[in-house]
């Protein structure tokens, strides 16, 4: 009887384990696994000359520099990774503008110090959310100098305003998860509500697919968002320490502690919530703790909102 008892009890922890993480399913997109790609088909973006194939645009140590003449010269670690098969190049996910996808993260205009950190973090660990597995995976594996040309190369770029841009809405088009993670509208033209969630979808579906570095993103948050958002970034009447204290007056950065305006919601939101879940800890985390903890999920929708609705 007792061990009967002992099953069922572990079996109600771990559903409800279960039910907290699903919660917000939505922040934490998982990539199916990739199809046959086409390696004969060239594809080209409008106002760039350059042409691949789909199977060399999704080459993880190779790939696309649509607009060569917009970036500085990319480290060899940002253009071609290092170590196979983990160390991938930055420029794969992160997009040679450092602007990235949505289930990845902007770098552009991070400080250096700032990313090295991040890199340390994952190598230990202390960032470990369903998504980071890639990114643990590849802090394993490479050297500092590499982390630091990285790190030098991305905090030189200035993030792209308008690349990523937030709408408010109570229903959004009916959408799945597919190639790159990425989240996609479904076929036919219905739509759902859009609840407690944050959908985030490319503005050019083609685009985003071939890595396109000028087609951004549009985040759809639930209406009201941005002024809620405007209110708990200030305080919240006396609630919480505004944001600005630490981030700096605009919440555009100050000394190593990150920028937060204009990136997507949907990684703001994923930060929010790993730090409030101790999916993301370390020395520099603790000084957002407080502020965390006192966050409901809407909170921290209406936080990356309002941020989003900023110019970088
Ligand atoms: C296969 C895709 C992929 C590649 C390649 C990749 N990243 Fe990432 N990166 C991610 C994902 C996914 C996240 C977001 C994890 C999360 O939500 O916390 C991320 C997050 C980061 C962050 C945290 C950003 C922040 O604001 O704190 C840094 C820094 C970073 N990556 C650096 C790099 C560097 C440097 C390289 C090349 C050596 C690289 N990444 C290559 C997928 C990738
Ligand atoms: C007491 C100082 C402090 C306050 C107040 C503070 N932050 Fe932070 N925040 C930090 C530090 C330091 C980091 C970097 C953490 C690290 O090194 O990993 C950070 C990181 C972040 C990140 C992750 C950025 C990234 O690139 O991954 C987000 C998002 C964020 N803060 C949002 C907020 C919001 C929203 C508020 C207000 C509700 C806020 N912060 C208030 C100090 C603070």
């Amino acid at each position: 009887m007792k061990i009967v008892l002992g099953l069922t009890f572990a079996a109600a922890l771990s559903a409800a384990a279960f039910a907290a993480d699903q919660s917000a399913d939505w922040a934490y997109p998982v990539t199916p696994p990739p199809g046959q790609l086409d390696n004969a088909t060239q594809q080209s973006v409008p106002g760039s000359s350059a042409q691949y194939t789909q199977a060399q645009i999704d080459d993880p140590f190779n790939p696309p520099d649509w607009f060569a003449n917009e970036h500085p010269p990319m480290p060899q670690i940002v253009a071609h990774g290092g170590p196979k098969p983990a160390g991938r190049a930055c420029a794969q996910c992160h997009l040679p503008s450092g602007d990235g996808h949505p289930e990845s993260a902007g770098l552009a205009g991070l400080p250096a110090n700032y990313i090295v950190r991040q890199m340390q973090s994952f190598k230990r660990g202390e960032r470990n959310n369903p998504r980071a597995g890639v990114m643990i995976a590849m802090a394993q594996v490479l050297s500092d100098d590499d982390v630091k040309a990285a790190a030098e190369y991305f905090a030189k770029l200035k993030p792209t305003a308008g690349y990523n841009t937030v709408k408010e809405t109570d229903t959004v088009p009916k959408t799945y998860v597919g190639a790159g993670g990425m989240r996609f509208k479904s076929e036919g033209s219905e739509t759902e509500p859009i609840g407690e969630r944050i959908i985030n979808v490319p503005k050019d579906e083609t685009e985003a697919k071939l890595r396109d570095p000028h087609s951004g993103f549009i985040d759809y948050v639930p209406s009201g968002s941005i002024a809620r958002g405007q209110a708990l970034a200030s305080g919240d009447g006396g609630k919480i320490v505004p944001c600005s204290l630490c981030h700096g007056p605009d919440l555009k950065g100050m000394g190593e502690v990150p920028p937060i305006t204009g990136r997507t919601a949907t990684y703001v939101y994923r930060q929010l919530n790993d730090m409030k879940n101790d999916w993301r800890k370390g020395t520099g985390v603790n000084f957002m703790k407080p502020a965390v903890a006192r966050l409901s999920d809407s909170d921290m929708i209406a936080l990356a909102a309002y941020l989003e609705s900023r110019d970088p």
